[in-house]
């Protein structure tokens, strides 16, 4: 019976399971082939009407047969245990015409967009012979040649409808073929795949969008692109209020993240290019993708990481080594109760602890930063003082800028600049209202402490030495 399939070419034949093979491409560039759902779902249909759309096989070198198309009818089969099923038998002139065959045969799946951008990673190798031989055909006045290999039943179709001028340029091309849109889509997307491929986290978040359609493509692209905001035409406020909006460019969605604008900031008057800065709390990464942008070196740490360029780091233990004799730490903790649900999939972060725990927590802080920076560096500390909205019964006000700064003092750091920075977003009418009517002032600021490690030692402060806290 399989001696008559390979005789008959195109015709249908039922082939047994066993001299099927899965097509390695087609693993690669679409991923496990379907969900265990999704597999359930044509199990039932193949059990109650039998597979109604034979595979496309390819016959190989032993006797078997490559899968050109029908991978999930053929995993079904192997679950249902049929012993055969109907496959239509297609011979290919070369490798790469089985490989674009299987290109083809997906083309009106739905794909997420690193599917199609496996898809396209592929066609782009294949075009570029094309490609060269148009390039140098456009330079000596010729008509375009046809790209070489092209099997008719499998790329003709791509090929018919890029017959106009426009078409010759590989990124059309490749647009067409993986269903993206226009080439200057393509291109957007291109920028996105290849930076995520280069291990830019922030691309790699939005890959991870677009795959699940939480995202477009062209707003992940602007986010991108954004991001040579603080490399190109950077201009610093020379003022001591920081009021920078939070710019999804920069870190990955996180529940602290800050406004990009107070680090680059702080880099702009604090660092030199190249300089170590670390953030022992980096949330969604903003110091990162800052560092990144304005050419810092960056060692980013938290308690429960949510990219994989943060490394798990509780920095109640201190500072790891690596990070010793660093030129700027920068830390956003988050506080006594604030935000605790928030973070750390509820993990016991600082926010969690006791007002005393916290309090104790901010003076270790301060001695670990101060025998991790380099003489001379820099620390800066990103403190909001804490009014009833987001206080314990109990608890009135915690000035935590005041604690945060006393701690500092106590480390032997010297003061270097205090700098207010607003919060972006501000408060409901309700509790608007409700502070109106109780008499109550919100807090709209967070204090930026920025204090230096001194070159030689000095004696801590005589105000702060005996200080012990509220
Ligand atoms: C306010 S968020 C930082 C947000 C960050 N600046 C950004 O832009 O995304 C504070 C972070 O501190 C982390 N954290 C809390 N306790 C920690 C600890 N003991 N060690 C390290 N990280 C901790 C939390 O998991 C949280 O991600």
């Amino acid at each position: 019976m399989n001696d008559l399939a390979e005789a008959t070419g195109h015709v249908v034949v039922p082939l047994t399971l066993g001299l099927l093979t899965a097509n390695p491409l087609s693993g690669s560039v679409y991923g496990p082939e379907a969900d265990s759902s999704e597999l359930a779902g044509l199990c039932e249909s193949i059990a109650s009407q039998g597979i109604l759309v034979p595979l496309v096989v390819s016959p190989g070198p032993q006797g078997d047969y490559e899968i050109i198309s029908g991978h999930r009818r053929w995993m079904s089969a192997q679950r249902l245990g049929l012993a055969e099923v109907p496959c239509e038998v297609r011979r290919y002139p070369s490798r790469l015409a089985l490989e674009r065959a299987v290109l083809e045969y997906n083309r009106y799946r739905r794909k997420t967009f690193s599917q199609m951008m496996r898809e396209a990673d592929l066609l782009e190798r294949w075009e570029k012979p094309a490609a060269r031989s148009r390039r140098l055909g456009n330079l000596k006045g010729e008509t375009r040649p046809q790209p070489p290999e092209t099997p008719a039943d499998a790329s003709s179709s791509t090929d018919r409808r890029n017959s106009d001028d426009r078409t010759g340029r590989t990124d059309f091309r490749v647009a067409q073929a993986i269903g993206i849109g226009g080439k200057d889509l393509y291109r957007q997307a291109r920028a996105i795949w290849v930076a995520a491929g280069q291990g830019d986290e922030r691309a790699r978040h939005a890959v991870r969008g677009l795959d699940a359609q939480t995202k477009t493509i062209h707003s992940a692209y602007k986010d991108l692109r954004r991001r040579t905001r603080f490399t190109t035409g950077f201009r610093p406020t020379p003022y001591d209020v920081w009021a920078f909006r939070h710019d999804p460019a920069y870190g990955v969605p996180h529940p602290g993240s800050i406004p990009p604008g107070i680090v680059a900031h702080l880099l702009h008057y604090y660092t030199e290019p190249a300089a170590l800065v670390v953030d022992p709390m980096a949330g969604g990464g903003t110091t990162l993708d800052v560092c990144a942008a304005m050419g810092r070196r960056c060692l980013a740490y938290d308690l429960s990481p949510v990219r994989d360029d943060v490394h798990k780091h509780d920095v109640r233990i201190g500072f790891p080594p690596e990070s010793s004799e660093c030129d700027l730490i920068f830390c956003d903790p988050p506080y006594f109760s604030m935000l605790s649900h928030a973070y750390a999939g509820g993990a016991a972060d600082v926010s969690t602890d006791t007002l005393a725990g916290w309090l104790a927590f901010l003076d270790q802080f301060a001695r670990a930063a101060h025998a991790t920076l380099k003489p001379g560096g820099v620390l800066a500390l990103l403190l909001a003082n804490q009014t009833e909205k987001d206080l314990p019964r109990g608890f009135g006000y915690l000035d935590h800028a005041f604690y945060g700064l006393s701690a500092l003092l106590r480390a032997g750091f010297l003061p270097e600049r205090r700098v207010s920075c607003p919060m972006s977003g501000g408060y409901q009418p309700q509790q608007v209202q409700k502070a109106r009517a109780e008499g109550r002032l919100l807090g709209l600021v967070r204090d930026l402490l920025i204090v230096r490690k001194p070159v030689l030692p000095q004696p801590v402060h005589p105000d702060f030495s005996r200080w012990t806290g509220p």
